[in-house]
């Protein structure tokens, strides 16, 4: 396995696979990697002929007042993880040249980004897209690999490389919890123990709503107000969102409609800690 640093050098490394018909599979993450990173990982090991991981905290995606400076980092265990998992080249970037001075350029996803997450986290998706973007054009995979915990993130990927004519394809693959349902996350790590035995409220209000729905409730209103009472157990939990919407376009929902798929998303404060999950429902 290849650690590479400069964005130069990777680009170089790619052109020369390319030239070799080598099919590149990519996974970006900002590390502290879990087992959702490396579902991906993994995925892309056995689909494509060459796996680039990259590694970085990319901080146009961090409002001021988020967790950009606190956010875990452990590079060493992650390149342990990396190595086991087969990975051929980890893209490990430095700010500089990333954001070198004078730089100037932003890629904007409009519409879908104004719900959810991005209604309260302004500017994040211009962040994410604009270091997606910047990554593939160095990594210049043939497949990049996203999970579905990050629903809105991965449509927004989705539209960014269709509207922009990249030619890549992007694959979305299912959440990986832990046993008890909570949704693996790098910022599990800030969870107390209290907030993390409670962090399971989330999951479980998930599944309560697809209950519900599968018992034939149809209006949102009435299944958000069941899994609001559930997450109102916890002493710790602040909720941001909740929300059904449409699985393609995240619009929102009021009446269910029969042979449709929606999404339940959701995003939860526990204490401090910001937990974000969703499930995909299809209504019969
Ligand atoms: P990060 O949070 O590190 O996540 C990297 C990838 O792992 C994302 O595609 C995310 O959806 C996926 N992932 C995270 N938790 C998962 C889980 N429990 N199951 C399955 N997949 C999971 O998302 C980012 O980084 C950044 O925004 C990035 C795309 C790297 C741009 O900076």
């Amino acid at each position: 396995m290849k650690i590479i640093h400069s964005a130069a050098e990777m680009q170089e490394i790619a052109r020369q696979l390319k030239i070799q018909s080598k099919i590149i599979g990519f996974v970006p993450t900002m590390g502290y990697l879990h087992k959702g990173h490396l579902s991906l990982m993994s995925r892309s090991v056995k689909d494509c002929d060459v796996t680039v991981v990259s590694i970085y905290v990319n901080p146009m995606q961090f409002g001021p007042k988020e967790d950009f400076k606190k956010y875990p980092r452990d590079i060493k265990t992650d390149l342990k993880l990396c190595r086991q998992q087969n990975v051929d080249y980890v893209f490990i970037p430095k700010d500089a040249q990333i954001y070198p001075k004078g730089y100037m350029t932003e890629v904007q996803v409009k519409g879908i980004t104004d719900s959810l997450c991005g209604k309260f986290r302004p500017g994040h998706f211009t962040g994410v897209c604009t270091i997606v973007s910047k990554l593939f054009n160095i990594v210049k995979p043939d497949i990049a690999y996203f999970g579905q915990k990050d629903a809105q993130q991965a449509l927004v990927i989705k539209k960014m490389v269709k509207d922009l004519h990249m030619s890549l394809k992007i694959k979305v693959l299912p959440i990986i919890r832990e046993p008890d349902g909570l949704a693996m996350s790098s910022r599990n790590a800030y969870l107390d123990d209290k907030q993390r035995q409670d962090a399971v409220l989330l999951s479980q209000a998930l599944k309560k709503a697809k209950q519900l729905i599968e018992q034939k409730q149809r209006k949102t209103a009435k299944i958000i107000f069941q899994m609001k009472r559930l997450l109102s157990q916890s002493e710790f939990a602040t909720i941001e969102y909740i929300a059904i919407v449409d699985a393609d376009h995240l619009s929102e929902i009021k009446q269910l409609k029969a042979k449709t798929k929606v999404l339940i998303v959701l995003a939860v404060y526990m204490g401090r800690v910001r937990l974000i999950d969703n499930i995909l429902v299809k209504v019969d």
